[in-house]
Protein backbone atom coordinates (compact mmCIF):
# COMPACT_ATOMS: atom_id res chain seq x y z
CA UNK A 1 0.00 0.00 0.00
CA UNK A 2 1.14 3.75 -0.92
CA UNK A 3 2.81 5.89 1.66
CA UNK A 4 0.85 8.34 0.47
CA UNK A 5 -3.15 7.49 1.01
CA UNK A 6 -5.58 9.11 -1.19
CA UNK A 7 -7.70 10.73 1.82
CA UNK A 8 -4.02 12.12 2.89
CA UNK A 9 -4.22 13.73 -0.88
CA UNK A 10 -7.43 14.62 -1.05
CA UNK A 11 -7.19 16.47 2.73
CA UNK A 12 -4.39 18.38 1.76
CA UNK A 13 -5.40 19.51 -2.00
CA UNK A 14 -7.33 22.53 -1.28
CA UNK A 15 -4.72 24.18 0.87
CA UNK A 16 -1.79 23.59 -1.87
CA UNK A 17 -4.27 24.96 -4.42
CA UNK A 18 -4.61 28.37 -2.40
CA UNK A 19 -0.63 28.07 -1.52
CA UNK A 20 0.63 28.47 -4.72
CA UNK A 21 2.93 31.24 -5.36
CA UNK A 22 0.84 33.58 -8.11
CA UNK A 23 4.31 35.52 -8.92
CA UNK A 24 5.06 31.80 -10.07
CA UNK A 25 1.82 30.77 -11.48
CA UNK A 26 2.11 34.19 -13.89
CA UNK A 27 4.93 33.61 -15.05
CA UNK A 28 3.99 29.82 -16.64
CA UNK A 29 0.92 31.13 -17.83
CA UNK A 30 3.02 32.98 -19.62
CA UNK A 31 5.29 31.30 -20.67
CA UNK A 32 2.76 29.01 -22.46
CA UNK A 33 0.28 31.94 -23.42
CA UNK A 34 1.11 31.59 -27.43
CA UNK A 35 1.35 27.77 -27.84
CA UNK A 36 -1.87 25.56 -28.58
CA UNK A 37 -0.54 22.17 -27.11
CA UNK A 38 1.35 21.35 -24.53
CA UNK A 39 3.43 17.81 -23.36
CA UNK A 40 3.38 17.83 -19.73
CA UNK A 41 5.13 15.31 -17.46
CA UNK A 42 3.94 15.11 -13.92
CA UNK A 43 6.58 13.10 -11.51
CA UNK A 44 5.29 11.60 -8.29
CA UNK A 45 1.69 12.62 -9.78
CA UNK A 46 -0.58 10.89 -7.08
CA UNK A 47 -4.32 11.36 -7.21
CA UNK A 48 -3.89 14.15 -9.92
CA UNK A 49 -3.94 17.32 -7.95
CA UNK A 50 -0.57 18.94 -9.73
CA UNK A 51 -2.95 18.62 -13.19
CA UNK A 52 -6.03 20.08 -11.62
CA UNK A 53 -3.90 23.22 -10.72
CA UNK A 54 -1.79 23.51 -13.27
CA UNK A 55 -3.83 22.73 -16.51
CA UNK A 56 -5.96 26.44 -16.01
CA UNK A 57 -2.37 27.77 -16.27
CA UNK A 58 -2.09 26.07 -19.94
CA UNK A 59 -3.25 26.54 -23.41
CA UNK A 60 -6.04 24.83 -24.91
CA UNK A 61 -4.70 21.39 -25.75
CA UNK A 62 -2.24 20.15 -23.09
CA UNK A 63 -1.26 15.77 -23.02
CA UNK A 64 -0.41 14.94 -19.84
CA UNK A 65 1.59 11.92 -18.32
CA UNK A 66 1.28 11.29 -14.73
CA UNK A 67 3.90 9.12 -13.24
CA UNK A 68 3.51 7.14 -10.03
CA UNK A 69 5.05 4.18 -8.80
CA UNK A 70 1.34 3.17 -7.11
CA UNK A 71 -0.92 2.33 -9.56
CA UNK A 72 -3.63 2.41 -6.52
CA UNK A 73 -3.14 5.94 -6.88
CA UNK A 74 -3.40 6.00 -10.49
CA UNK A 75 -7.16 4.56 -10.44
CA UNK A 76 -7.83 7.25 -7.79
CA UNK A 77 -6.18 9.75 -9.67
CA UNK A 78 -8.24 8.67 -12.91
CA UNK A 79 -12.08 8.84 -10.89
CA UNK A 80 -11.17 12.17 -9.09
CA UNK A 81 -10.13 13.52 -13.09
CA UNK A 82 -13.45 12.24 -14.32
CA UNK A 83 -15.17 13.97 -12.00
CA UNK A 84 -13.21 17.65 -11.98
CA UNK A 85 -13.90 17.33 -15.88
CA UNK A 86 -16.81 18.80 -17.47
CA UNK A 87 -16.88 15.41 -19.58
CA UNK A 88 -14.98 12.77 -19.97
CA UNK A 89 -13.69 9.48 -22.50
CA UNK A 90 -11.82 7.27 -21.33
CA UNK A 91 -9.32 5.46 -24.33
CA UNK A 92 -8.28 1.97 -22.82
CA UNK A 93 -5.88 2.79 -20.12
CA UNK A 94 -5.82 6.13 -20.73
CA UNK A 95 -8.70 9.69 -20.45
CA UNK A 96 -9.29 12.58 -22.59
CA UNK A 97 -10.90 15.64 -20.26
CA UNK A 98 -13.09 17.98 -21.43
CA UNK A 99 -12.78 20.93 -18.91
CA UNK A 100 -13.43 24.97 -19.18
CA UNK A 101 -12.77 24.47 -22.93
CA UNK A 102 -9.68 22.52 -22.60
CA UNK A 103 -9.17 18.93 -23.92
CA UNK A 104 -6.67 17.54 -22.09
CA UNK A 105 -5.25 13.76 -22.49
CA UNK A 106 -3.91 11.94 -19.60
CA UNK A 107 -2.09 8.84 -19.80
CA UNK A 108 -1.34 7.15 -16.77
CA UNK A 109 2.12 5.13 -16.17
CA UNK A 110 3.07 3.36 -13.73
CA UNK A 111 7.29 3.55 -12.86
CA UNK A 112 10.00 3.85 -10.30
CA UNK A 113 11.69 7.32 -10.73
CA UNK A 114 14.38 6.03 -9.10
CA UNK A 115 15.22 3.81 -12.29
CA UNK A 116 13.09 5.57 -14.80
CA UNK A 117 13.29 9.49 -14.88
CA UNK A 118 16.09 10.04 -17.78
CA UNK A 119 13.83 8.10 -19.79
CA UNK A 120 10.88 9.79 -18.79
CA UNK A 121 12.61 13.27 -19.33
CA UNK A 122 14.15 12.70 -22.31
CA UNK A 123 11.00 12.34 -24.55
CA UNK A 124 9.42 15.28 -26.21
CA UNK A 125 7.42 17.20 -23.71
CA UNK A 126 7.45 21.14 -23.12
CA UNK A 127 7.31 21.03 -19.42
CA UNK A 128 8.10 19.19 -16.60
CA UNK A 129 6.08 19.26 -13.52
CA UNK A 130 5.84 17.86 -9.76
CA UNK A 131 3.88 18.92 -6.65
CA UNK A 132 4.73 18.04 -2.98
CA UNK A 133 7.67 15.86 -4.41
CA UNK A 134 10.93 17.08 -4.73
CA UNK A 135 11.15 17.19 -0.71
CA UNK A 136 11.40 13.36 -0.93
CA UNK A 137 14.09 13.56 -3.65
CA UNK A 138 18.20 13.23 -2.92
CA UNK A 139 20.86 16.36 -3.77
CA UNK A 140 22.30 13.69 -6.10
CA UNK A 141 18.75 12.98 -8.10
CA UNK A 142 17.77 16.70 -8.55
CA UNK A 143 21.50 17.13 -9.99
CA UNK A 144 20.48 14.64 -12.70
CA UNK A 145 17.28 15.51 -12.97
CA UNK A 146 17.92 19.15 -13.41
CA UNK A 147 20.97 18.01 -16.38
CA UNK A 148 18.56 15.69 -18.07
CA UNK A 149 15.65 18.79 -18.50
CA UNK A 150 18.07 21.46 -19.66
CA UNK A 151 19.60 18.78 -22.14
CA UNK A 152 16.48 18.81 -23.92
CA UNK A 153 15.99 22.91 -22.98
CA UNK A 154 12.64 22.14 -21.40
CA UNK A 155 10.68 24.45 -19.14
CA UNK A 156 10.79 22.89 -15.09
CA UNK A 157 7.87 23.83 -13.11
CA UNK A 158 8.09 22.46 -9.04
CA UNK A 159 5.44 23.74 -6.42
CA UNK A 160 4.79 22.90 -3.05
CA UNK A 161 8.59 21.72 -1.84
CA UNK A 162 8.61 21.66 1.54
CA UNK A 163 11.28 24.02 3.08
CA UNK A 164 11.48 23.07 6.70
CA UNK A 165 9.15 26.00 7.92
CA UNK A 166 7.03 25.03 10.58
CA UNK A 167 4.88 27.52 13.23
CA UNK A 168 2.21 25.96 15.57
CA UNK A 169 -0.46 28.08 17.22
CA UNK A 170 0.07 27.77 20.10
CA UNK A 171 3.68 27.89 20.18
CA UNK A 172 5.14 25.22 22.79
CA UNK A 173 8.07 24.57 23.94
CA UNK A 174 8.56 20.62 22.42
CA UNK A 175 7.82 22.32 19.25
CA UNK A 176 11.19 23.02 18.06
CA UNK A 177 12.40 19.22 19.45
CA UNK A 178 9.68 17.64 17.39
CA UNK A 179 10.91 19.60 14.39
CA UNK A 180 14.13 18.30 14.50
CA UNK A 181 12.66 15.03 14.89
CA UNK A 182 10.32 15.79 11.73
CA UNK A 183 13.48 16.74 9.62
CA UNK A 184 15.92 14.19 11.13
CA UNK A 185 12.94 11.47 9.66
CA UNK A 186 12.89 13.43 6.31
CA UNK A 187 16.16 13.07 5.23
CA UNK A 188 15.70 9.23 5.29
CA UNK A 189 15.43 7.13 2.31
CA UNK A 190 12.24 7.59 0.54
CA UNK A 191 13.75 5.76 -2.62
CA UNK A 192 14.89 8.52 -4.17
CA UNK A 193 18.56 8.23 -2.35
CA UNK A 194 18.76 10.04 1.25
CA UNK A 195 15.85 12.72 0.78
CA UNK A 196 17.45 16.40 0.65
CA UNK A 197 13.77 17.43 2.53
CA UNK A 198 13.94 21.35 3.02
CA UNK A 199 16.90 21.58 1.09
CA UNK A 200 15.35 20.45 -1.76
CA UNK A 201 13.82 23.94 -3.24
CA UNK A 202 17.76 25.57 -2.94
CA UNK A 203 19.27 22.30 -4.79
CA UNK A 204 16.45 22.90 -7.48
CA UNK A 205 17.27 26.50 -8.19
CA UNK A 206 21.36 25.77 -7.79
CA UNK A 207 21.02 23.00 -10.27
CA UNK A 208 19.07 24.40 -12.81
CA UNK A 209 21.35 27.95 -12.28
CA UNK A 210 23.73 25.87 -13.22
CA UNK A 211 22.77 24.65 -15.68
CA UNK A 212 22.21 27.85 -17.51
CA UNK A 213 18.41 28.56 -16.91
CA UNK A 214 16.07 31.05 -15.21
CA UNK A 215 14.92 30.14 -12.09
CA UNK A 216 12.03 32.15 -10.39
CA UNK A 217 10.95 31.21 -6.73
CA UNK A 218 7.98 32.00 -5.01
CA UNK A 219 6.37 30.71 -1.44
CA UNK A 220 3.54 29.01 -1.51
CA UNK A 221 3.11 28.39 2.61
CA UNK A 222 0.19 26.73 3.94
CA UNK A 223 -1.29 29.25 6.29
CA UNK A 224 -3.65 26.64 8.47
CA UNK A 225 -6.62 27.99 10.65
CA UNK A 226 -8.96 26.88 12.81
CA UNK A 227 -11.07 25.60 10.11
CA UNK A 228 -8.60 23.32 8.77
CA UNK A 229 -8.60 21.33 11.84
CA UNK A 230 -8.47 17.52 10.04
CA UNK A 231 -5.54 19.03 8.53
CA UNK A 232 -3.57 20.55 11.46
CA UNK A 233 -4.56 17.17 13.13
CA UNK A 234 -3.29 15.15 10.52
CA UNK A 235 0.06 17.47 10.57
CA UNK A 236 0.13 16.63 14.33
CA UNK A 237 -0.19 13.07 14.13
CA UNK A 238 2.26 12.66 11.17
CA UNK A 239 4.94 14.37 13.25
CA UNK A 240 4.32 12.64 15.86
CA UNK A 241 4.89 9.37 14.14
CA UNK A 242 7.91 10.60 12.91
CA UNK A 243 9.35 11.41 16.01
CA UNK A 244 8.89 7.65 17.88
CA UNK A 245 9.95 6.30 14.94
CA UNK A 246 12.98 8.80 14.28
CA UNK A 247 13.79 7.91 18.43
CA UNK A 248 15.30 10.34 20.62
CA UNK A 249 12.03 11.93 21.87
CA UNK A 250 10.50 9.83 25.27
CA UNK A 251 7.27 8.98 24.85
CA UNK A 252 5.64 11.35 27.35
CA UNK A 253 6.91 14.18 25.58
CA UNK A 254 5.52 13.42 22.30
CA UNK A 255 1.93 12.21 24.05
CA UNK A 256 1.96 15.76 25.35
CA UNK A 257 2.51 17.26 22.46
CA UNK A 258 0.03 15.66 20.47
CA UNK A 259 -2.32 16.74 22.98
CA UNK A 260 -1.80 20.42 22.51
CA UNK A 261 -5.32 22.18 21.01
CA UNK A 262 -4.28 23.62 17.70
CA UNK A 263 -6.10 26.77 16.43
CA UNK A 264 -3.66 27.17 13.35
CA UNK A 265 0.02 26.28 11.40
CA UNK A 266 2.13 27.60 9.49
CA UNK A 267 3.84 25.12 6.50
CA UNK A 268 6.66 26.18 4.60
CA UNK A 269 7.19 25.33 0.72
CA UNK A 270 8.61 27.13 -2.06
CA UNK A 271 7.40 26.80 -5.76
CA UNK A 272 10.47 26.91 -8.52
CA UNK A 273 9.67 27.78 -12.16
CA UNK A 274 12.69 27.61 -14.64
CA UNK A 275 13.08 28.22 -17.81
CA UNK A 276 15.80 28.27 -20.63
CA UNK A 277 17.63 31.37 -20.01
CA UNK A 278 17.84 32.16 -23.65
C1 LIG B 1 3.39 13.80 -1.40
S1 LIG B 1 2.80 12.84 -2.72
C2 LIG B 1 2.33 14.12 -3.87
C3 LIG B 1 1.29 13.66 -4.85
C4 LIG B 1 0.77 14.74 -5.80
N1 LIG B 1 1.81 15.25 -6.64
C5 LIG B 1 0.09 15.85 -5.04
O1 LIG B 1 0.55 16.99 -5.11
O2 LIG B 1 -0.92 15.58 -4.38
C6 LIG B 1 4.28 12.18 -3.47
C7 LIG B 1 3.98 11.23 -4.61
O3 LIG B 1 5.21 10.80 -5.19
C8 LIG B 1 5.12 9.41 -5.48
N2 LIG B 1 6.48 8.86 -5.47
C9 LIG B 1 7.38 8.91 -4.45
N3 LIG B 1 8.51 8.28 -4.79
C10 LIG B 1 8.33 7.83 -6.06
C11 LIG B 1 9.14 7.08 -6.97
N4 LIG B 1 10.37 6.67 -6.63
N5 LIG B 1 8.64 6.79 -8.19
C12 LIG B 1 7.39 7.20 -8.54
N6 LIG B 1 6.57 7.89 -7.72
C13 LIG B 1 7.03 8.20 -6.49
C14 LIG B 1 4.25 8.86 -4.36
O4 LIG B 1 3.68 7.60 -4.68
C15 LIG B 1 3.22 9.98 -4.21
O5 LIG B 1 2.12 9.79 -5.05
Amino acid sequence: MSEFLPEWLDLREPADLRARSSEVTNAVSARFALRDHVRVLDLGSGTGANLRATAPLLPKRQTWKLVDREADLHGAAKSRLIVWADSAECLGDDVRLHKDGREIDVIFTVADLASETKYLVDELLDLVTASAFFDLASEDYIRVLAKAVSDRRTAFYATLTYNGQRRWTPHRPADNQMASAFHRHQLRDKGLGNAAGPLASAHLADQFRLNGYAVIEGDSNWRLERSERMLIEELVRGHAVAASEIGGIDAKTIVDWINVPRTGAVVGHTDTFAIPAS
